[in-house]
């Protein structure tokens, strides 16, 4: 395996390497990402992971100093399951102060977005740079992070971008807590806590399940239950899992999305719920 600083050395490296499967990250991989790399193999020749801790996706009140950055531990653990890591600095990626940005639709300004405005908009910038860069045939992205992966089906097929784009599902510890690299922040008794987010989304699924109708309803209950262990809630919300649009009667294909705070840390979660 290979770790490449810049663009240059980069398409150098891939010029002969055949087709590219791609697995762009913030670092700090966990089996969440690990699990992606695995999938990617059976997708191309070459897979390529990129890590990079996007300044234009975060909030000036957001944790991008703080965002723990472990580049050796990530490439030890990518050994033998990737071929190249893409490290690049910086100023690799914004020699110059980006003016120009991708404008995601008005879905970023909702679930996450309403409590991160230009998250969207940062991060889906920073996905066509690096599809840019990279040129890869297929790209995989976790479910995890639902919006984003819907944001971004979205600009590739609306940009035109020869790129299949696959979802992966959530990887989860054995109690039902999401994998995330926020999950360090937690003490240990909010660790505890942290799964009561997951089983509160499915509890949200097992009413739609047993025929809850009325979603304003069901959300409004996961929120006060989440309230009612202490957790400042963000958002409950039920939607059509195509659209990412409010779940009406007729929808069939659904997912419930949560953002609620433990603590300092922030934690989203989702569960696709079919009926
Ligand atoms: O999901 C992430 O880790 C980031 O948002 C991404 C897609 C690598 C862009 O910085």
């Amino acid at each position: 395996m290979q770790q490449i600083p810049t663009i240059a050395e980069l398409r150098e490296r891939l010029a002969m390497a055949g087709t590219v499967a791609f697995v762009p990250t913030m670092g700090n991989l966990h089996e969440g990402h690990i699990d992606l790399v695995r999938q990617a193999r059976a997708h191309a020749d070459c897979v390529v992971v990129s890590i990079f801790v996007n300044p234009l996706q975060f909030g000036p009140s957001e944790d991008f100093d703080k965002y723990p950055r472990t580049l050796d531990a990530d490439c030890a653990k990518l050994e033998g399951l990737a071929d190249v890591v893409f490290a690049p600095a910086v100023n690799e990626m914004y020699p110059q102060q980006q003016t120009i940005f991708v404008e995601p639709p008005p879905i970023a300004n909702e679930l996450c977005g309403a409590a991160r405005p230009g998250h969207f908009r940062g991060m889906a910038t920073v996905v066509l740079k690096l599809l840019n860069i990279v040129r890869p045939q297929v790209a995989l992205f976790g479910k995890k992070d639902f919006q984003q992966l819907h944001i971004i089906r979205q600009m590739v097929a609306q940009l035109n971008l020869p790129i299949h784009i696959i979802g992966g599902e959530t990887v989860r510890a054995v109690d039902g807590l999401a994998l995330s690299s926020r999950n360090q922040y937690l003490s240990v008794a909010e660790r505890a806590e942290a799964t009561f987010l997951r089983q509160t989304l499915s509890n949200v699924r097992q009413s739609i399940l047993d025929g809850a109708k009325d979603y304003a309803k069901v959300e409004a209950a996961a929120v006060a239950a989440l309230a009612g262990h202490g957790w400042p809630v963000e958002y409950v919300s039920v939607r059509n899992r195509e659209t990412l649009i409010q779940a009406g009667r007729a929808d069939r294909k659904l997912v419930v999305l949560a953002a609620a705070r433990l603590g300092v840390t922030r934690l989203i979660d989702n569960l696709e719920i079919d009926i």
